[in-house]
């Protein structure tokens, strides 16, 4: 099988687009900064993810815009914390904003504290 090198690839890049359901500009609800994300493989670290950054308007639709290998899947998986051994987050930060209520840091969450957050809630809805 042929290796990719990621650090090839053109970084994957966010765009808002057209679908707003009319919140206000600064209801956020969900920042990522300059996130990166590690595959520490046998052969090797592949810096799948070299950091992104965007913010997600609350009822708004994010789409994810890059070429393949670009990190879009991992970008994702991460958020939704599905990402597995051996990927770890190396790097930056992925903040919930929960409607009411207090800031909730998941990129530093364990699977058991998800459970528990309201964050876990909001992605079981
Ligand atoms: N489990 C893994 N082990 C090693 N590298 C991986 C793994 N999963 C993804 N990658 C690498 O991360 C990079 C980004 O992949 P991916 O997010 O699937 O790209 P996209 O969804 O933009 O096509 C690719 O170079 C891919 O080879
Ligand atoms: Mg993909």
């Amino acid at each position: 099988m042929q290796q990719q090198d990621p650090l090839q690839k053109t970084s994957a890049n966010a765009s808002q687009v057209q679908g707003s359901v009319g919140n206000s500009a600064d209801d956020i609800v969900l920042k990522v900064e300059d996130l990166e994300v590690t595959f520490f493989t046998e052969e090797g670290a592949v810096q799948a993810v070299r950091g992104i950054s965007f913010e997600m308007k609350r009822g708004s639709i994010l789409a994810i815009v890059g070429e393949s290998g670009s990190g879009k899947s991992v970008t994702a998986y991460t958020i939704l914390k599905l990402i597995q051994e051996p990927g770890r987050i190396t790097g930056g930060k992925i903040t919930f904003y929960p409607k009411n209520g207090k800031p909730i840091e998941i990129s530093s969450l364990t699977e058991r504290m998800i459970c528990c957050s309201r964050y876990g809630a909001a992605l079981s809805a």
